[in-house]
């Protein structure tokens, strides 16, 4: 009953689900097995803007759908097993991958390059091949390479369109709402932080100065929250011991980046949140991929914000990612090349 009231609660009320649409959409989980794969899923199938649930996994993923299947929420539930990837992307209109390996203690996301980089090369084929239109959520680390893979791989096939991949960097958002909601005893809705860059150690940089809560933080608290956005998902990995890293904030980033780009795909307008895409920002410097604010409209990427005003320590923040972001980039981009 309990446990009833409070997923309802969770669709109707909470700041993860806050509008409802007529224009309801079919959305796809690769990975939807695993330890992100799960809870994502159980979140999406709350969201009032997914119509169909389509999960998919090499292990587990029928399982997963028949008991997500059972809430009371109005969208379908289906589950594919292993050798069913093409009916899974059928008519899907967005796609999330969690797909691949987590970390473990003394790992950087790069360290998972080698696993995932052919899981997400292989799925991202597979949605070229039989959903070209549908806008790519990449969740599997690490974030900095499997976009450009993606992109590469759709580019291979002739269908990329740069307004419909995302990488998602919301966890870094979230986290930094939090810890400066921590420190600054504000709520965390009253303490958004814009976090550009890319998603791993230094290429995560937080904007603190553009945050009415945040351009009071100095000094040492400065340096140390910063330095907490950037490796939060390692007090994670350490506290987890072996078994993984962060999956149930992940799932809650997930889901709140997926809803907010339904609404965004709904026509909503306004519709602003930081996400890794193909960008010109920095381009000049060989950089093409970059998380900035991106405004999510009816076809995704709507208008891709510039970085804005920021201080001195976040220059130095910024030239610190450029260069390990363009090697990430670069790596993503060989990897397909050499495919
Ligand atoms: P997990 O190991 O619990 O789950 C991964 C799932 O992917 C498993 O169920 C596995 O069977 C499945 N899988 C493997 N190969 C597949 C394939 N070819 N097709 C479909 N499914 C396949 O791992 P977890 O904790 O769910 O993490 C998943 C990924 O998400 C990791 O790469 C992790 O680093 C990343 N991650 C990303 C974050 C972000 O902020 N973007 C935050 C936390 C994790």
């Amino acid at each position: 009953m309990l446990a009833r009231q409070a997923l309802r609660s969770l669709s109707s009320h909470s700041r993860l689900f806050s509008s409802s649409s007529a224009r309801q959409t079919k959305v796809a989980v690769l990975g939807a097995g695993g330890g992100i794969g799960q809870p994502l899923s159980l979140l999406l199938k709350t969201d009032p803007l997914v119509s169909s649930l389509s999960l998919y996994d090499i292990r587990g993923a029928p399982g997963v759908a028949a008991d997500v299947s059972h809430i009371d929420t109005a969208s379908e539930v289906t589950g594919y097993a292993a050798d069913k990837l093409d009916e899974a992307l059928d008519g899907v209109k967005v796609v999330v991958i969690p797909a691949g390996v987590p970390r473990k203690p003394g790992m950087t996301r790069d360290d998972l390059f080698n696993t995932n980089a052919s899981i997400v090369r292989d799925l991202a084929a597979a949605v070229g091949r039989v959903s070209p239109e549908a806008h790519i959520l990449v969740i599997s680390n690490p974030v900095n390479s499997t976009v450009p893979i993606v992109a590469s791989v759709l580019e291979q096939a002739g269908v990329f369109d740069p307004r419909r991949l995302f990488g998602v960097t919301t966890l870094d958002v979230v986290r930094a709402a939090r810890f400066l909601s921590g420190i600054t005893g504000a709520s965390p809705s009253e303490t958004p932080v814009t976090v550009v860059g890319g998603h791993s150690g230094v290429t995560i940089v937080p904007l603190l100065s553009q945050s009415a809560h945040g351009k009071s933080v100095t000094g040492e608290p400065l340096g140390q929250i910063v330095h907490r956005i950037q490796y939060g998902g390692d007090e994670v990995v350490k506290a987890k011991d072996g078994a993984g890293s962060a999956t149930l904030s992940m799932a809650y980033a997930g889901a709140k980046f997926t809803h907010a780009l339904l609404r965004g795909l709904n026509g909503e307008k306004g519709v602003i949140t930081p996400t890794f895409v193909k960008s010109d920002l920095y381009a000049s410097q060989g950089i093409d991929f970059f998380s900035s604010n991106v405004e999510l409209g009816v076809n995704g990427v709507e208008k891709i914000h510039p970085v804005g005003p920021i201080s001195a320590e976040e220059q130095k923040l910024l030239d610190a990612a450029l260069p390990e972001l363009k090697k990430n980039i670069e790596k993503g981009k060989a990897f397909v090349a050499q495919s």
